[in-house]
This record gives C-alpha cells, sequence and structure tokens, in this order.
C-alpha cells in the first residue's frame, strides 16, 4: 500500500484527533499571555511532533507558510513515518492567535486529511466565502448574488422572514458595505474578530444562531472549512483574491489556472477527507481547553467525509508533562 493514494483508513480520523489535541493542550499554555507568536510556536511544533509518529506518507499541502518563511510544517514538507498511504496534509495549528494570546472564544487547532491531489492548493491571500449549513437544495446561494438576493432566498428556503436570519462575519474595514447591505435587507449581522473557519462551521449548527457566513477570510481557512462541510454537510463557495502579481504567480505555480474561478466546496475538497478540530479556548463549536487538578480536559470533533461521520470526543489527559 505504500506510496499508493487510497481511501482514507478510517482509523486516521482518530489519529488526526489526538494530532489536534496535543497541539491544543501546548498553545493553551499560552492562553491569555498576549503572545501570538509563542501561542502559534507551540502548537506547530506539538502538531508536528505528532504527525511524525503516525504511519502515513503525508505531504502538507496547506501549511504555516512556504519552506523559506517558515521553518516547520511548510508547504511541501513530509510528515509521517512515510510507511504509509499517501496523505495530503492541511493544517492550520492554531486557528485564532489573537483570540488565544487575549483568550477570547473560538480559538481552535485545526488539521484535515485527504485522499492526494484531492484538495485545492491554496496560497496565502484572501479568499471571498460564503457558507450555509446542510438541509437546503442546491445552489441556493451564490457569491455572485447580492447579499439581499442570498438572504432573502435562505429566509424563503427555511420559512423565516429575513429578519429571522443572521449572518457571520469578520469585523474588519473591508467589510463595511457587505455589514450595510445585509442589515438593510433586514438581517441581523454577528460580527467575529477572527476564526473564521469556526464561522463557517457555526453556519451547519442551529445552536449558534448563526445562518450563513458571509465575506473575505484567509483562503487556506477557506479550504479547511470546505473541509469540514464536506463532511458535516452544508454548501460553500469560495473565490482566491489575488489582487497581486505575486499572488498570481503562487496561485498559478500551485496550479490555480482561472484567477476569476468561483470554487464549489466539492472542488476545494473533491476525495475522502478527514477534518479534526480541539478548542483551545472556549467557542461555538467545541470547548476548550480546562486546566483542573492532576490534568486538562480536551474538546474535539473528528469527521470523515466518507460516512458523515461526526465524533465528539471529550478527553481527560493526566500526565500533559509528556506533551510539551
Ligand atoms: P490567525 O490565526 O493566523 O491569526 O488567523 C485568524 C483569521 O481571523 C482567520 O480565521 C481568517 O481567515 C483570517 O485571520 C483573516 O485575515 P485578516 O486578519 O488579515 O483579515
Amino acid at each position: 500500500m505504500s506510496g499508493k493514494t487510497t481511501k482514507l483508513n478510517r482509523m486516521l480520523a482518530l489519529e488526526m484527533g489526538r494530532v489536534t489535541e496535543r497541539a491544543a493542550v501546548c498553545s493553551s499554555l499560552w492562553v491569555g499571555r498576549g503572545d501570538e507568536k509563542s501561542a502559534d510556536q507551540a502548537a506547530v511544533d506539538a502538531m508536528r511532533k505528532e504527525l511524525n509518529v503516525l504511519d502515513i506518507d503525508g505531504t502538507v499541502v496547506i501549511g504555516e507558510g512556504e519552506r523559506d518563511e517558515a521553518p516547520m510544517l511548510y508547504i511541501g514538507e513530509k510528515v509521517g513515518t512515510g510507511k504509509g498511504p499517501k496523505v495530503d496534509i492541511a493544517l492550520d495549528p492554531l486557528e485564532g492567535t489573537t483570540l488565544t494570546a487575549k483568550a477570547m472564544p473560538n480559538a481552535m487547532t485545526v488539521l484535515a486529511a485527504a485522499q492526494g491531489g484531492t484538495l485545492l492548493n491554496a496560497p496565502d491571500c484572501y479568499m471571498d466565502k460564503i457558507a450555509i449549513g446542510g438541509g437546503y437544495p442546491a445552489g441556493l446561494v451564490d457569491l455572485d448574488a447580492t447579499p439581499a438576493e442570498n438572504l432573502e432566498a435562505l429566509a424563503k428556503a427555511r420559512k423565516v422572514g429575513v429578519a429571522q436570519i443572521t449572518a457571520c462575519i469578520l469585523d474588519r474595514p473591508r467589510h463595511a458595505d457587505l455589514i450595510r447591505a445585509v442589515r438593510e435587507a433586514g438581517a441581523r449581522v454577528t460580527l467575529i474578530t477572527d476564526g473564521d473557519i469556526a464561522g463557517v462551521i457555526a453556519t451547519t449548527d442551529h445552536e449558534t444562531g448563526i445562518d450563513i457566513y458571509m465575506g473575505v477570510g484567509g483562503a487556506p481557512e477557506g479550504v479547511l472549512a470546505a473541509a469540514a462541510l464536506r463532511c458535516i454537510g452544508g454548501q460553500m463557495q469560495g473565490r482566491l483574491i489575488t489582487n497581486v502579481e505575486e499572488q498570481k504567480t503562487r496561485a498559478a505555480s500551485m496550479g490555480v489556472k482561472d484567477f476569476n474561478k468561483k470554487f464549489d466546496m466539492s472542488e476545494m475538497a473533491s476525495g475522502d477527507v478527514i477534518f479534526a478540530a480541539t478548542g483551545v479556548t472556549d467557542g461555538w463549536l467545541l470547548d476548550g481547553i480546562h486546566h483542573e487538578r492532576g490534568g486538562v480536559t480536551t474538546n474535539t470533533i473528528v469527521m470523515r467525509s466518507a460516512t458523515g461521520t461526526v465524533r465528539r470526543l471529550n478527553s481527560f489527559h493526566s500526565a500533559i508533562e509528556k506533551f510539551t
């Protein structure tokens, strides 16, 4: 089996959960300490250590950046023992470095594993995104429709008024027009300061109160969110924003031919995919790490597109000195 792109072994889902758990425990030591870099480094070190004991022939396709700018978990880095099947790895060791540094909600460690060659190799640029949860007719919302059109379509499908719809949007000056348009259409806006993977996944869970995610965030985060929605159900589109020549060159070298292409979720993550995330701080999707007498608790979600299985793992770790 070595070296071949095969269907992912289901046990890999649990292994991926162990990787995000370790990264979350290590970065949690930096929660509230105002030090984004150290929090991120702790997650990177832990994730790499844990990935490298797995029997996979893994390649990082979405990682911490290019080899010359990221000493670890850079794009193209080989991970695993090399003895198992070929697996593409997309990771965001700490999604929400500022959230962690400021002890704010929704920081988590994130990883996706996919059959080789099936994830969009997104360069480190922005992506325009739109996402909704599962159970709606295909193509209900569209990046090229106006915010009002999308909100009305969603409200109609839910058999409610637009006033009952809430859009999650990153709180950035670039979104001033979008936020205004959503409010003028009659919907509510929940602004987040960071962490749009959680923002996208929140649309899949009624309890979050989020119905739709809209706006521009990181492209790597877009692919990871698409991988999650492939497993849990939902719809998402993304379009890379390659404003400068350097980004176009980079995107082209990663296989992107049409810079204006609207990628559907299943084009961003087209094959068999596993998604895992562990909370660092409490959030919509996950509880964060809680340090208790004698150890820590972790809350992890692991999902597989092959079966649509979503597992939630609540774990207690007594020997955390072994994690660092
Ligand atoms: P980091 O964890 O790398 O800080 O990214 C957080 C994040 O908020 C992502 O969730 C989002 O996609 C991106 O940054 C938005 O980028 P920007 O802060 O440049 O608007």
